[in-house]
């Protein structure tokens, strides 16, 4: 069966990351998590107290960071790392999810990610998720997938996530981060949050994990097989 390249989009907390592993892991691919990518940057840049105006100072934080993927030894997990020290465990938190938007909106930020990506991707065989996979990274992509699910349901699954990680939050305020980075992600100017003309929709609002890790699946292996 020829490689092909499956691309995730949608809007956040509606179970991209997990779903994209488990079909990676199914078709025996690489899985790419770009919004690890984002939120990497976005700690460098809160770490070193950069101010985000200075495009200056954003360009010269760029020629600073290097990002790569690999398995940590300890955790046996795929992980994001910055500069040669896994940032796995400083990247999910609350602060930096609710900067990560304002520091993806930067076209300079952009162009250094997606050139990256599409390097990540010249071999097929790779699964990416993220919000401009299908319209910007891989307009070519075999597979596009655009998941959605009602923003309420999105915000209680992410509240159990972050607490089951022993951070406590209030469900209004991660209501009010989802519905804020679904507004900034969807109208930035730079590869906004869009659906895809040739992408195929999956609402996981009334879907379990299993459930759409399956419809995703067996998409995939019908796009493979046919090609
Ligand atoms: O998928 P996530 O929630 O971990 O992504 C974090 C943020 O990164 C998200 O709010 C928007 C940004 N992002 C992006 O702009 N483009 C991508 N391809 C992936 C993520």
């Amino acid at each position: 069966m020829k490689k092909i390249i499956i691309a995730i989009d949608g809007h956040a907390g509606c179970g991209k990351s997990t779903t994209a592993k488990a079909v990676a892991r199914k078709m025996n691919y690489i899985y790419i998590d770009t919004g690890a990518m984002y939120r990497a940057t976005t700690y460098y840049i809160l770490e070193n107290k950069i101010d985000i105006q200075d495009i200056t100072e954003v360009k010269k934080a760029l020629g600073e960071i290097s990002l790569r993927f690999a398995i940590n030894d300890v955790t046996g997990n795929i992980e994001i790392y910055l500069n040669g020290e896994s940032a796995e465990s400083k990247i999910r938190t609350m602060e930096i999810t609710s900067k990560v938007s304002d520091v993806a909106s930067i076209p300079e930020v952009r162009h250094f990610l997606v050139d990256q990506q599409q390097k990540m991707g010249t071999e097929k065989g790779i699964v990416m998720d993220g919000r401009d996979i299908g319209t910007v990274v891989f307009p070519n992509a075999e597979l596009k997938v655009f998941m959605t699910s009602d923003v309420e349901v999105r915000a209680k699954r992410r509240q159990i996530e972050l607490e089951s990680k022993g951070e406590q939050v209030n469900f209004e305020d991660v209501l009010e981060d989802l519905k804020n980075r679904d507004h900034l992600d969807s109208t930035r100017k730079e590869g906004p949050l869009k659906v895809a003309q040739d992408a195929r929709i999956v609402d996981t609002t009334n879907t379990t994990i299993e459930e759409q890790i399956d419809i995703i699946y067996q998409l995939a292996k019908e796009v493979a097989e046919a090609q």
